[in-house]
């Protein structure tokens, strides 16, 4: 279950099957910073050991992806570049509180569950799609990367859930499984919100 509200629309998987080249390149960055993003958290948190070992592994498998996203990249002549700034991921993280420290931990560990969930689908339409939709840049080893890597984005998904919930918890906040599902559904709306919105993008978001 990602806590997803709305899907994904038809134009984003037609935008991006007609674009592989930039959403290979796009994939790429985007596993990069949330290897980078885990760590972060990791020496912004480090009170809380599940934390510190659960996102240092999930860095490593981001790194993972990032060089077998990179590798791909390479192998048919892309070039990285530099990463651009991401709209959909910064006026996602605009809506973090600020009230308290709490506050503004739980709200950016649920912003990643939002952006790992909206990555597994979009990744997973991608694996549906791609086999029958090969050209220059989808041959059978991006099909495969991609019928792989969706089902990773899940746990990731579900594991920032659980840690915005330890965060309340470990801070002795009553009904703090409550209280983390009831934040999660609002940052999940104002997340559709931000989908619909924004105009469609040869991204990943
Ligand atoms: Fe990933
Ligand atoms: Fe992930």
């Amino acid at each position: 279950m990602l806590h997803l509200v709305g899907t994904t629309s038809s134009a984003w998987l037609s935008t991006a099957l007609s674009s592989m080249d930039k959403i290979l390149v796009d994939h790429a960055h985007c596993e990069h910073k949330a290897a980078v993003t885990a760590l972060s958290f990791v020496s912004k948190y480090p009170d809380d050991p599940r934390l510190i070992t659960a996102l240092g592994a999930l860095a490593r498998d981001e790194a993972g992806h990032f060089t077998r996203v990179a590798e791909l990249c390479v192998t048919k002549g892309l070039s990285l570049g530099h990463p651009a700034k991401d709209p959909y991921v910064e006026a996602l993280l605009g809506r973090c509180r600020t009230s308290s420290v709490l506050d503004g931990r739980v709200d950016r560990l649920l912003c990643c569950a939002l952006i790992e969930g909206r990555s597994c689908e979009r990744l997973q339409l991608l694996a549906e799609a791609l086999p029958q939709h090969k050209q220059a840049f989808v041959d059978d080893d991006v099909c495969a990367l991609y019928a792989e890597l969706w089902r990773e984005e899940a746990t990731h998904h579900t594991l920032f859930i659980e840690l915005a919930e330890r965060s309340l918890r470990r801070s002795g906040v009553a009904s703090a499984h409550e209280r983390t599902l009831s934040r999660l559904r609002e940052l999940a709306a104002w997340e559709g919100e931000l989908l619909a919105r924004l105009p469609t993008r040869a991204a990943l978001h």
